[in-house]
């Protein structure tokens, strides 16, 4: 199989992928965070084809993409849809980058939740999905349309280079505008947990519903809470993940990654190639000015906006990742808005050198 890219914009291809997905085959498609590899979420054979062509591990849940708020009730427990802080979030930020976790009805097959008895839903912010998710007439489970571990596509190109040869149709959408995957909130039975940090930043969630409790650390190798989660009780490693996806080596180019400040100088070998990924053009200028002599520069963007530096993360990393590197030198960036998000890709793709 070899996966044909079609204009997502024009009606012809957008009815073929809908037939597609009616016909329980996967369709990578455009979302305004990362591109996804969407398979009807009614249909537990449609999603393991999912799976299968991810290379992803049955125990990683999926995100269930709706087209309004108003189709909640169909797919989520009426308990936590009494829940006034989720109409809230709805509201403000559907459609957009934001997952709320909530305990799932029976309509949704096991093998999409990962047998959790809670299922992730979003509106995305994308004309494209939205026709698409509209024309099938059922909800799309969809994880991002890349390898398991590999760099979230932003591009129909990027897609087409880790699955082109799983999946048959790819509907392109340009580049996702915002560049980094929606933010997940586990909202069940009254928790108001950051379970990743996405698009949509923290702030913004806790302006609207007061504080979050604490994020829970990076996993480990099987899906369970790490450092940072293990240290609040002893039974730590003995409980289900909260986000089985969370794993530490994650989002990993081909290439090791490591996160150095620009005032750090980086020490190259005569015949080592090394790429540099600036937070920014002063970043970069610091770098170079210590002596360093970069194979390959990514400068997503030069005023260190994090937004700008969002929308062009992994298009930089997939562009460094095919230059023929030995390695990859990240500068941080602070963790405050789309920061956060910036610097946990950063760290999962560092983790799995
Ligand atoms: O922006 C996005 O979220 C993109 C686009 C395509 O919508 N999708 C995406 O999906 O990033 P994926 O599968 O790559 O990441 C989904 C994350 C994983 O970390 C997964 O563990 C978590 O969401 N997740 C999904 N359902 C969950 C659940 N019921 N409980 C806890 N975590 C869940
Ligand atoms: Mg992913």
């Amino acid at each position: 199989m070899t996966a044909r890219i079609l204009p997502g914009d024009d009606p012809e291809a957008l009815a073929e992928a809908a037939a597609a997905i009616r016909a329980g085959e996967p369709v990578a498609f455009p979302t305004e965070t990362v591109y996804g590899l969407g398979a009807n979420a009614l249909d537990p054979l449609a999603v393991a084809r999912v799976f299968e062509a991810k290379d992803r591990p049955r125990f990683d849940p999926l995100i269930v993409h709706i087209a309004a708020a108003e189709e909640l009730e169909r797919y989520a427990d009426r308990r936590d849809l009494a829940d006034a802080r989720v109409e809230r979030l709805a509201a403000r930020f559907w459609p957009g980058p934001l997952t709320v976790v909530l305990r799932k009805r029976e309509t949704i097959p096991g093998i999409v939740t990962a047998g959790l008895d809670t299922v992730g839903l979003r509106v995305p912010d994308h004309p494209i999905a939205l026709r698409l998710i509209g024309a099938a007439g059922v909800p799309i489970a969809a994880p991002s349309a890349n390898r398991f571990g590999g760099l979230s596509p932003t591009r129909a190109e990027h897609v087409r280079r880790q699955l082109g040869g799983r999946i048959g149709l790819i509907l392109d959408g340009g580049p996702s505008r915002i560049g980094v995957e929606s933010t997940v909130l586990l909202l069940a039975d009254g928790r108001r947990t950051l379970l990743r940090p996405g698009g949509l930043p923290v702030e913004e969630i806790e302006a609207e519903i007061g504080p979050l409790e604490a994020e829970v650390g990076p996993l480990d190798a099987e899906g369970r809470p790490g450092q940072r989660e293990a240290g609040r009780g002893a039974d730590a490693d003995k409980r289900p993940a909260l986000s089985p996806g969370r794993m530490i080596a994650h989002y990993a180019p081909g290439v090791p990654l490591e996160i150095v400040p620009p005032d750090v100088p980086v020490v190259i070998a005569p015949d080592e190639r090394v790429g540099l990924l600036a937070g920014s053009a002063g970043g970069q200028a610091r770098a170079e000015s210590l002596g360093a002599r970069f194979a390959a520069v990514e400068v997503p963007a030069p005023d260190g906006d994090p937004l700008r530096l969002a929308a062009g993360l992994f298009e930089a990393l997939h562009r460094l990742d095919t230059a023929g590197l030995d390695r990859i030198v990240a500068q941080p960036v602070p963790e405050v808005g789309l920061g956060r998000a910036i610097m946990d890709r950063l760290r999962r793709a560092a983790a799995a050198a």
